[in-house]
């Protein structure tokens, strides 16, 4: 896949439509489809409804074996280096438990020591503490707000706000609906050298100091993967929650970055979380290419990407407890794969991951659906859903929602013909779904750990690097040139705008 895929060219565009490929095999859908147990509750991934023939997997399977993804699963599981450019293992499954001892051993100290934190906060130790901020960005933001969102709702037991943007309006509102006499701050920072988290985190302390609060420092709690940084900057040792350089932004939310959810929903939550995802690692590492669900999903992603030139895919959420999974899944999968480099340093001539979209059903239905429907793209979709509802509202409700997703799924696949052009629906449509019982903390976990997986397995099969992301450094440098005090000069059009906006 480094070189050219023409092979794949020519498997994707084969002249099958999916409903052939149903007529010639009744057993499509069983062939397609995989469930998997997480802990006693099934998690069932389809794909009949895509392009992909068995002789198509064979093909991957045999490009698995040319790009060494056995061999890199070890590497990933076995804490060796994954990540050349930054010369890095990537060892987020060992804060699952999966993999290198030594990474399992310590991810779990660190764990300890954040649980024994959230019983000191439990009993009381800082005050009578009802409300947390937890201030970062990016990683360290979007997967606890989407694990908070998700599974910690309905908990009484602490009510947390998420805090990323630098738009003062973003904390403000937070503190708004918190009482300072009873609020603790969590400044979530791997590198603890971010200038929006740094610069909420400042606020947020005088916010605090301005409402009596005598020792805002000690309010603090940092998660961060340089406690030397977040030592000096003032936080307490005792209160820094440590996790492993090598351990990635985008893969930080099973360590102390997730610490909002451990501490809403309790560590019992968070230890099922982490036992979800475990389950999904072994399957990855263990389960036989063909039944492998990563394997399969990211055989689905390089059919449509790189076979049949689709620029964009679509997630949809048909569970309001996980409207913030695409948000999560954007950084996830185009910040770790959004490349132009060949892991040995040559420039990619082929698309690397697609752009991620998409949004919650059914409201998304009565939106963009249209374009999914009727329009000139090519759009692969994924519909995930949960057999149990979220609620306690009437059956119906979630009778509806299901009907719905499937319905979508399977409109998408036969359309319907029209002598009527704008009543033509060209169908053949690809869409997988993901049906879980129901969005515990393990099956959230288990997800969560599916996408990492396969987007792993997309930057092998393409011989990318998933683990570093140089391209946001620029814009974060030219930012920084432009605020510091000095003369530096920038094109005309921006020039223009700072003056307008009085930066200059
Ligand atoms: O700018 C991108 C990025 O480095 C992400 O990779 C990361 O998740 C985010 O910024 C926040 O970084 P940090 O956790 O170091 O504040």
């Amino acid at each position: 896949m480094t070189g050219n895929s023409n092979w794949l060219r020519e498997t994707a565009n084969h002249n099958s439509k999916m409903l052939d490929l149903f007529a010639q095999d009744d057993k499509r859908t069983q062939q397609f489809s995989v469930t998997l147990d997480i802990v006693d509750e099934p998690l069932y991934a389809d794909f009949s409804k895509t392009h992909l023939t068995s002789s198509a997997i064979d093909q991957f399977i045999a490009l698995a074996d040319q790009q060494g993804l056995r061999g890199m699963q070890q590497r990933l599981f076995g804490a060796e280096i994954v990540n050349p450019t930054e010369e890095r293992a990537a060892t987020h499954s060992a804060e699952r438990g999966s993999g290198d001892e030594i990474a399992v051993d310590n991810a779990k100290m660190l764990r300890n020591r954040m649980y024994a934190l959230i019983g000191a906060i439990d009993s009381g130790l800082f005050g009578e503490i009802k409300h947390l901020i937890h201030i970062g960005i990016g990683g360290s933001a979007l997967g606890p707000d989407m694990l908070c969102d998700a599974l910690a709702r309905n908990h009484d037991r602490y009510d947390v706000h998420i805090v990323s943007n630098i738009d003062g309006a973003a904390l403000q509102e937070a503190l708004k609906a918190c009482d300072p006499q009873h609020t603790m701050i969590a400044i979530a920072s791997k590198t603890f050298t971010t200038t929006e988290t740094l610069r909420n985190a400042d606020s947020a302390l005088n916010w605090l100091r301005e409402n009596g609060v005598d020792d805002p420092y000690g309010r603090c709690v940092a998660l961060t993967a340089a406690p030397d940084k977040a030592s000096e900057w003032g936080v307490d040792d005792g209160r820094i929650l440590p996790f492993a350089e090598t351990v990635g932004g985008r893969y930080s939310l099973w360590s102390s970055i997730g610490f909002p959810f451990a501490l809403a929903a309790g560590p019992e939550a968070f230890d099922q979380l982490l036992a979800g995802a475990a389950t999904m690692d072994q399957h990855f590492a263990e389960a036989d290419l063909a039944e492998n669900i990563p394997f399969l999903a990211a055989c689905v992603d390089l059919f449509y990407c790189r076979g049949r030139m689709a620029q964009t895919r679509a997630v949809f959420a048909y569970d309001e407890r996980l409207r913030l999974l695409p948000d999560y899944l954007q950084q996830l999968e185009m910040e770790s794969n959004g490349k132009s480099a060949l892991l040995d340093g040559g420039k990619v001539t082929e698309p690397t991951a697609p752009i991620t979209w998409g949004g919650v059903g059914t409201d998304a239905q009565h939106a963009v659906f249209q374009l999914l429907h009727q329009g000139s793209h090519e759009i692969p979709v994924e519909f995930i859903a949960s057999s149990t509802p979220g609620h306690d509202l009437d059956a119906e409700h979630h009778a509806i929602l299901l009907t719905n997703c499937f319905a979508q799924a399977a409109a998408l696949m036969t359309g319907k013909s029209s002598d009527d052009q704008h009543k033509h629906y060209v169908g053949d449509r690809p869409s997988t779904t993901i049906l879980v019982e129901d969005v515990t903390p393990a099956m959230l976990g288990a997800l969560i750990a599916f996408y990492e997986h396969r987007v792993f397995t997309n930057a092998v099969l393409m011989g990318i690097n998933p683990f570093d992301q140089y391209g946001v450094e620029l814009g974060k440098a030219m930012a920084k040139a432009m605020s510091a005090e000095g003369n530096a000069q920038f094109d005309p059009s921006t020039e223009a705008l700072m003056a307008k906006a009085g930066l200059k």
